[in-house]
């Protein structure tokens, strides 16, 4: 589903520069795309030159213009063809235009919209312009996964005690209250994790592992997360993340460790200790076989997986919606619901 606006890094394209400006190719829901910083801004088009097909990110960032490597055609940021070497007086055909998707640059990210149709926002991240809080960006990882399948990782309470028992989890804690869920705009499944006491852990300013109070859970549909943890130490840690679908089998996660503490620390610490957590995830989310969610009749659910159950069922919401036009998808996108 083209639906929502999603990502590279601005790091990646800063660095993406190998002697022919920067020029980045990356590649979304299966469409390959090259990111470019023009002198007016940053711009995603199709990688794809239309004169014979060559692909756009072997050419040239000239500043005002991507220059393809094939035959030295010139495309402005709205696409257009604004040059053809081998016919300097022209005419340039109208129809010479590079595909131009949106694009924007937020949380030093860059965030592309395929399909622009439907007026969505690129989502919300509680942490980034509070000054009281430390963000620092973890590094993309890419998972043969899909984005929903990662998703349900990331929010899966019951997985602790068996995935992560000596970090976030203890085998001694199995059940968990199973949460109300409600439906917030634009489109975020909220939830609270209260887990029992010393069942569960959250991670520090100094990558410490810590007793977790409780987890606010904002799913940001339909691929975003956002924990707000307060921990017995006093302090608060905003984990932020969105798994960007590549193609059908994998994605690509983005993320931010987020926390408030007065203390000076070095916030490369607790990315490491995240990475430590994330490489016990890794093993079961990739065996998961398919890649994608099937039909429900082809897993088994529990009272148990009620997180997960009731993230399928505002996806397939979504899709509904989408296939039923913009006006059904923002009417969803911004209704409000409690206990789902
Ligand atoms: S294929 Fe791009 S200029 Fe010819
Ligand atoms: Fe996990």
């Amino acid at each position: 589903m083209k639906l929502g606006i999603i990502f590279g890094t601005l790091d990646e394209l800063e660095q993406s520069d190998q002697g022919r400006g920067k020029l980045l190719q990356v590649t979304l829901l299966g469409q390959e795309l090259v990111i470019a910083k023009l002198d007016s801004g940053v711009v995603a088009m199709a990688n794809r030159c239309p004169h014979r097909s060559a692909k756009l990110h072997l050419g040239w960032n000239c500043g005002s213009s991507v220059q393809c490597a094939y035959h030295g055609w010139k495309y402005g940021s709205d696409g257009m063809c604004i040059e053809i070497p081998a016919l300097p007086d022209g005419p340039i055909p109208p129809n010479a235009k590079a595909t131009v998707f949106d694009c924007e640059v937020k949380y030093d990210l860059i965030w592309v919209r395929l399909d622009n149709t439907v007026n969505t926002e690129i989502p919300a991240h509680l942490a980034f312009d509070d000054p009281s809080f430390t963000c620092t960006m973890g590094i993309p990882y890419t998972w043969k996964t899909h984005a929903a399948r990662r998703l349900e990782n990331y929010t899966d309470l019951a997985h602790f005690p068996f995935v992560h028992p000596e970090t976030l989890g203890n085998p001694d804690f199995v059940t968990f209250l199973i949460p109300d869920i409600d439906l917030q705009p634009p489109g975020c499944m909220r939830f609270k994790y209260e887990p029992p006491e010393g069942g569960r852990n959250g991670m520090d300013a100094a990558g410490n592992l810590a007793p977790l109070i409780y987890t606010d859970y904002t799913v940001q549909l339909p691929f975003g997360v956002t924990l707000d943890q307060p921990l017995s130490n006093g302090t608060r840690t905003i984990m932020w993340m969105w798994a960007t679908p590549i193609d059908e089998r994998h994605c690509r996660t983005f993320w931010f460790c987020c926390n408030d503490t007065k203390d000076p620390f070095d916030p490369m610490v607790p990315i490491a200790t995240q990475m430590a957590i994330l490489e016990e995830d890794i093993g079961p989310v990739e065996s998961q076989e398919p890649e994608q969610i099937p039909h429900p009749k082809d897993e088994i659910a529990t009272a148990a997986d009620k997180v997960s159950l009731t993230y399928r069922r505002m996806l397939f919401e979504l899709c509904k919606a989408k296939a039923a036009g913009p006006a059904a998808l923002e009417t969803l996108l911004a209704s409000e619901r409690n206990n789902i």
